[in-house]
């Protein structure tokens, strides 16, 4: 009962049947499946290589299974190994040998390839659509939060003042990049595989462009034999999802340290939290805890799909159907992360009291006073030396620079006069630092629309 029985004497081993078949996982791909067989029988009507009664028959029995798929009463067969025998075996069931002519000038090679262009690029659109939602919802804080200013971070140590808005919005760049890595592999997912046979094309007078028109696709592989071993379009998917997760994995990260008591800038909405079986006072970050976890699987299978491809010869091989698990649980864990980052950033309330008060201790001022000097005359070198004796005296003193009195401050340089005061405030350090891409509120203004007219035109 085997579709390739012929040339067989003996039944499949019961375990090499269950070790091959795909079934299992590949039965997602069910849609895109049917998909490419009713463009690929369709062509081969036109192309006359099928008289039209046939494809009409086809065409009725690819609806009716498809039917039967959605609606859940289809059954899967192991013995079938995968989606397409399935398929093709629940077409004849349908409607006879006439079901056998579907395959004519066709091959699973180029079959399963088909397959998971179509999967991967409703994915990546759905990728870019998801992405320009957090961009959005990220925007939309960052505006919210122009004037909430907040220490910057380096090395985890206090390093200066900065909008809050501006931290916002580099994650809105980042994610920025992302889509763009989307939007350029899109022209390689959308490639047409479809009509290079098992491997070197077939004897049939197919039309490609008929089918890739249909489809949808922008242009179609010039080799079969790269079209039906190339997977570049899935590890490039991986690898795109992999630096989205590492995105997201960072601001959940950041999510996760300021709803700590020890930062508390931050507090997310208790719909998105949980608590602890044991301790009631517990509320628990476990989705950005989960994201940030989650990250290490997508990237392992970007590594898992690199390794098993590394020294493949040409052209298809089975090892090559171990391209689809991590895809399916990337698409999954993706979406599932953007999905809940989403309502997260847009619900989270910001404490932008405990900010201030943060970005005022720490002497994140201190390099202002040293620009300050160097305007006066003071090389810089010298400068930084003068401040960093004077943040020494303040740590002794359990003081901030704005804490000393003019005289203090002017016994490690007398450069220095009363105007400093207004300089080393928290605002007057961020709005100090007005070249492009700088924390200042107009050059965050001007970013916002631009980042605005981005979001509109994706
Ligand atoms: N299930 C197979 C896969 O996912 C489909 C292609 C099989 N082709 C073959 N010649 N065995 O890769």
């Amino acid at each position: 009962m085997k579709l390739w029985g012929g040339r067989f004497t003996k039944p499949t081993n019961q375990l090499v049947e269950e070790y091959t078949a795909s079934i299992g996982f590949d039965k997602k791909l069910a849609e895109e499946d049917i998909r490419g067989s009713l463009a690929h029988v369709r062509m081969l009507g036109k192309c006359g290589i099928l008289p039209m009664e046939d494809v009409q028959a086809i065409e009725k029995g690819l609806l009716i299974v498809r039917e039967r798929i959605r609606s859940g009463q289809a059954e899967f067969s192991v013995a079938l190994e995968d989606i397409h025998m399935n398929i093709e075996k629940m077409l004849t069931d349908e409607i006879g040998p006439v079901g056998g002519k579907l395959h004519t000038g066709r091959s699973r090679n180029d079959q399963v390839s088909i397959d998971m262009h179509l999967y991967v690029r409703a994915h990546t659109v759905e990728m870019v659509q998801g992405l320009t939602e957090l961009r959005q919802a990220l925007v939309e804080k960052a505006e919210e939060h122009i004037d909430t200013i907040l220490p910057g971070y380096t090395h985890l140590q206090r390093a200066q003042p900065v909008r809050f808005a501006h931290h916002l919005l580099a994650y809105v760049d980042m994610f920025g990049r992302d889509v763009e890595r989307l939007i350029d592999s899109y022209k390689r997912v959308n490639t047409m595989p479809l009509g290079s046979g098992a491997i070197a094309g077939t004897t049939f007078p197919i039309d490609r462009e008929m089918v890739a028109e249909e489809l949808g696709f922008d242009r179609m592989y010039d080799n079969s034999m790269d079209a039906v071993s190339d997977r570049d379009f899935l590890v490039e998917f991986l690898n795109h999802a992999s630096l989205i997760m590492m995105h997201l994995s960072r601001l959940s990260e950041e999510l996760i340290l300021w709803s700590s008591e020890e930062f508390g800038y931050i507090e997310l909405d208790d719909a998105f939290c949980t608590g602890s079986s044991m301790m009631p006072q517990k509320k628990n970050p476990d989705v950005p805890e989960l994201i940030r976890g989650k990250t290490g699987r997508v990237m392992g299978h970007w590594v898992a799909l690199m390794t098993t491809l590394k020294a493949l010869p040409l052209t298809y091989n089975k090892d090559m159907q171990e391209d689809k698990e991590g895809v399916f649980d990337t698409v999954e864990t993706l979406t599932g992360a953007l999905a809940l980052t989403v309502p997260m950033i847009r619900e989270m309330k910001v404490k932008a009291d405990v900010m201030k008060r943060n970005a005022e201790k720490g002497f994140t001022n201190a390099t202002d006073l040293a620009d300050y000097l160097v305007t006066k005359g003071v090389p810089f070198r010298q400068a930084h030396e003068i401040v960093g004796r004077l943040v020494l005296h303040c740590i002794g003193e359990g003081k901030g620079l704005l804490d000393l009195t003019l005289e203090e401050l002017q016994s490690f340089s007398p450069e220095i006069d009363v105007d400093i005061f207004d300089k080393l405030q928290v605002e007057s350090v961020a709005d100090a630092r007005n070249t492009r891409g700088g924390t200042s509120k107009k050059q965050i203004c001007h970013v916002l629309d631009k980042k605005k007219g981005e979001i509109n035109e994706t």
